[in-house]
């Protein structure tokens, strides 16, 4: 077994819920310490209630477990922060800063701190969207993204903080409820496809939006944090990408398994969020240094996400 001690910020989330399950796995569960604002519905392992903006508290969890590395996952996502883009900031930020300043002062040794597509904007190039590109995000979400990127590579480039990040596309699960995004449609038309034949989609059908499983996205998490140092050239955060679709090509997916499955549309505010991001990613870069390589289409995910949800149904009734 490895030996590191790892805290995660905000392992109840969308990501945190899977993310501890796996670093458990591969760490032992008594080295990974989860962590969030509450108790989680269940305890699998050492938990510490901890809210990030509280730095004392935080360094205080550190020093106890002596923890080298963490995962920082706690965030407002984009639907979410443009109702309250003040405390968006602030925790968004704020929240970032606590955990770059313990490594700087040596207290961890490795960040992992997730960053997304809400960094590109409306005048990106919007097709196989490249690593470096036009920037200019017009969400509070993506703003505090993007300034997030470049104080990681600030610190490691000033302080030499290995912090290391990545640009998750909207993701896809069926082990933990998405938490305010702009892409949890493509959570909540499984859920409803199963449970009531139909959906009524909060973005219009022309909306394609880079996507990826939940396993892939845990995989190239985990796959950059093991990745040799010197392999980690990009210290902003490294375009990832999955496959790419629309609500109508998803819904199509879900047909093969439920033929009678309808979708409609009823865009609200999160339609301009999702206009302003890109449609798809290219990932050159990450394949190049840390081998990066997605396993899920479209078609692969639905089936997995229709068996396992199925089974979750079958079992709640
Ligand atoms: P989520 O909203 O599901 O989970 C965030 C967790 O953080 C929640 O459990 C919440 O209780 C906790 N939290 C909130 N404020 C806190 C505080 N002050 N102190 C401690 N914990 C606090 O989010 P997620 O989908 O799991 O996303 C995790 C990270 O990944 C975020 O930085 C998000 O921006 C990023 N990301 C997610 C996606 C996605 O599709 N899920 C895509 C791109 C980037
Ligand atoms: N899935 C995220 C969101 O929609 C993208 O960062 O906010």
């Amino acid at each position: 077994m490895k030996s590191e001690a790892i805290l995660i910020i905000g392992s109840n989330g969308q990501i945190g819920t899977e993310l501890a399950e796996s670093l458990r796995g591969i760490y032992g569960t008594n080295n990974v310490v989860c962590s969030d604002l509450k108790l989680p519905a269940i305890e699998t392992g050492p938990f510490e209630i901890i809210d990030i903006l509280d730095r004392n508290g935080v360094y205080a969890i550190i020093k106890k477990y002596n923890i080298t590395q963490v995962y920082l996952l706690a965030a407002m996502l984009s639907a979410t922060a443009e109702k309250n883009p003040k405390f968006a900031w602030d925790l968004n930020m704020q929240g970032l800063f606590n955990i770059l300043d313990a490594a700087k002062e040596g207290l961890i040794k490795k960040v992992y701190w997730p960053s997304s597509i809400a960094v590109f904007g409306p005048t990106t190039p919007s097709i196989l969207t490249p690593q470096y590109t036009v920037m200019e995000p017009n969400t509070i979400y993506g703003i505090s993204k993007q300034a997030g990127e470049r104080f990681c590579e600030y610190y490691f480039q000033k302080y030499n903080v290995d912090v290391r990040s990545i640009r998750y596309p909207g993701l896809i699960g069926h082990k933990s409820a998405p938490g305010g995004g702009t892409t949890d449609y493509a959570v909540h038309i499984y859920h409803e496809a199963i449970k009531n034949g139909k959906y009524t989609c909060f973005l219009n059908e022309q909306t394609t939006l880079p996507m990826m499983y939940m396993p892939d996205a845990l995989r190239a998490t985990i796959s950059i944090m093991e990745a040799p140092a010197e392999n980690v050239k990009i210290r902003s955060s490294y375009n990832i990408a999955g496959m790419s679709f629309n609500p109508l090509e998803i819904a199509a997916s879900i047909q093969k398994h439920i033929p009678n499955f309808t979708i409609d549309f009823a865009p609200d505010f999160r339609q301009a969020i999702a206009d302003s991001w890109p449609k798809s990613i290219d990932d050159a870069e990450a394949r190049q240094d840390w081998f990066w390589k997605n396993e899920f289409d479209l078609q692969k995910m639905t089936d997995d996400m229709m068996l396992n949800l199925t089974k979750l149904y079958k079992q709640s009734v």
